[in-house]
């Protein structure tokens, strides 16, 4: 399934900034993420914390995905990717991972309104054929819906991994040398990333992951390359405003080299000890080793 587009009766653009988006957003100094990405984690803790069934957790974290994504249309954002589901977690009990498939199904539905509201258009990406029919019809009526929204795009990570994405593309790839469309000595970064799976959102600037835990478990490897990270050890429902809020703060305040160094980074002339740094050194001869 990919996702759709193309013009859309009753298509909505992106929601008017109030005040308050546009304070906010000053106060970052104009330094902010188009393309926010997040790892929803600790709704089972969250639960358990309370005494309740792990799957209550998956509820209320439903609540923080409209709260975060509603905001993140207000302030501006372009694209939300959100990890909710992974090709590793169809390892956990069927109970879970049906009533996670069902809650996909009724946020889709309930969602609708909230999606159109702010001109967000649903975009789905992992092996979607994977999911259970009925919840590929949702995601394929909500696509179909808000295909002609013109504001932020929201991504659902759904039976996602960042290495079958790879692989995915590879394959694609492959086959079109095989259909002789493609030459391999065209693979490079450019040529491949048009084999991913929703190759026109551009590299997340901003990867934050609930609950604590400091890796990127599967998620977008290719795409995570030069995104900032936050990790907060609040868990995913209780994830709202205020937390949003300081996690583009401190994305605000990162200086972002891509490997370079910044502008302003060049040394005064005279400064001591280049003649230590290659001592010992053999001179340099071209085709030396
Ligand atoms: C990780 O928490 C979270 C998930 C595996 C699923 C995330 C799903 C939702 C937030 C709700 C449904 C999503 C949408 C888009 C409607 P965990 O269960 O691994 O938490 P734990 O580490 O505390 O066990």
């Amino acid at each position: 399934m990919s996702p759709s587009s193309g013009g859309q009766a009753g298509a909505t653009g992106p929601p008017a900034p109030t005040p308050e988006a546009l304070a906010f957003r000053e106060s970052l100094g104009g330094v902010f993420p188009d393309h926010v990405a997040i790892i929803m984690d600790g709704n089972g803790r969250w639960a358990q914390e309370r005494g309740w069934v792990r799957v209550r957790g998956h509820k209320e974290g439903t609540e923080s995905v409209r709260e975060i994504t509603t905001i993140a249309a207000e302030l501006g954002c372009k694209s939300l990717t959100l990890y909710a589901f992974s090709r590793e977690n169809w390892k956990r009990p069927d109970f879970e991972v049906s009533t996670l498939m069902r809650l996909l199904r009724l946020y889709l539905r309930r969602e609708l309104r909230t999606l159109m509201d702010n001109g967000i258009r649903l975009v789905a990406i992992g092996r979607l054929s994977d999911l259970p029919e009925y919840a590929q019809r949702a995601l394929r009526e909500t696509m179909e819906k808000t295909a002609g929204n013109t504001g932020m795009v929201l991504r659902l990570a759904l039976s996602y991994g960042g290495r079958t994405e790879v692989a995915d593309a590879l394959r694609a790839f492959s086959e079109e040398v095989a259909a002789g469309r493609r030459r391999p000595d065209e693979v490079n970064e450019e040529t491949l990333r048009d084999y991913l799976y929703d190759p026109g959102t551009a590299d997340p600037d901003l990867i934050i992951r609930t609950a604590g835990e400091m890796r990127l478990s599967n998620f977008l490897l290719w795409q995570a390359s030069y995104a900032e990270f936050y990790v907060t050890e609040d868990c995913w429902p209780d994830f709202r405003r205020p937390q949003f809020e300081a996690a583009l703060r401190a994305f605000a305040a990162r200086k972002r080299k891509f490997g370079a160094l910044p502008a302003d980074a060049d040394e005064p002339a005279g400064l001591e000890g280049l003649d230590d740094v290659l001592e010992g050194a053999p001179e340099h001869s071209e085709g030396g080793s």
